[in-house]
């Protein structure tokens, strides 16, 4: 599990991350969602080391990172693997180079053992024989498998990945989620993503952060988030009009009003009968 404890990260004065405070359990996808500047990144780069927090404490497993002394830093960071907002592959390296890069820094595998490990996460992401193309020669999805890929070929205790869906088509998200879920759940790796995607709140989201100008607004399940009377969290999550339905007919449903509908023609009869 990683715990964070009122965590404080100003930039010139600019408080960015407010005295956040949340849980991580291992196992699950735990999402951050917020608009765009809440301060999603900041807070994933104050947990994995990239930036110091002003203060507040990044637990991982009851041991506080930002007071480690170095050689235990490397430690944890050996356990963590990330997917940087925008995949970040090498472009002049191939797929199999930019897999192995994390293998060359951390371990003394001999060239054999490496490029099996290579292949095997390769196959993970059903991505078999493409060790030779280079980042330019694939399509959005393909660079955030090989990317997923990178993360995990150190198995990781801990896995983040921030907007692993951005730029990808509702169906290619999908699957990225999918992919995700199933290796956290398969390695039993806590895994924390940053999303604006609310197929994946609503699919992935075990545990839901929502951060509004820094500050932790709101947090609960994908289960719970329907329910939410929380305005903000309701204006961000059900932006439009169709959505705001959808999650009326979701509650009515819950509530046991509509389990005989059907489909929406069903509904519109019942609630006109001589339309
Ligand atoms: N290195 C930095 N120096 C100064 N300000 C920064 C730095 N990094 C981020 N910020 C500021 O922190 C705020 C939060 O940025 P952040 O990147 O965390 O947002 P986000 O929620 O991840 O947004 P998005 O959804 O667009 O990725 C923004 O106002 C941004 O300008
Ligand atoms: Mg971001």
């Amino acid at each position: 599990m990683i715990e964070v404890k009122n965590i404080q990260k100003k930039f010139a004065e600019k408080t960015i991350i407010q005295d956040v405070s949340a849980q991580f359990k291992t196992g699950q996808c735990n999402l951050i969602i917020g608009a765009s500047g809440s301060g999603k990144t900041v807070l994933m780069k104050c947990i994995v080391g990239l930036f110091h927090p002003d203060s507040g404490e990044v637990l991982y497993d009851g041991a506080d990172f930002t007071k480690m002394e170095h050689d235990e830093k490397t430690e944890i960071r050996k356990q963590i693997g990330m997917l940087f907002q925008g995949s970040a592959l090498f472009d002049s390296l191939n797929v199999e180079q930019n897999i192995m890069f994390p293998l060359n820094m951390f371990t003394d595998w001999n060239l054999k053992k490496k490029i099996d490990r290579v292949n095997e996460v390769l196959a993970r992401v059903n991505l078999t024989g493409v060790n030779r193309k280079f980042p330019a020669e694939l399509s959005g999805g393909m660079k955030k498998r090989v990317a997923l890929a990178r993360a995990i070929v150190l198995n990781p205790k801990y896995l983040f990945c921030d907007e692993p869906n951005s730029g990808l088509d509702p169906q290619t998200s999908l699957v990225i989620d999918k992919l995700i879920k199933e290796i956290t759940t398969e390695y039993n790796i806590t895994t924390v993503i940053n999303t604006h995607d609310m197929n994946s709140v609503m699919e992935i989201g075990n545990y839901i952060l929502y951060m509004y100008q820094g500050v932790k607004e709101w947090e609960g399940s994908n289960k719970e988030i329907i329910f939410s009377k929380n305005k903000k969290l309701n204006d961000f999550i059900f932006a439009s009009e169709f959505l705001q339905d959808a999650k009326d007919m979701r509650m009515l449903e819950q509530a046991g009003k509509i389990s005989n509908v059907r489909n929406m023609d069903d509904l519109l009869s019942k609630e006109n009968p001589h339309s």
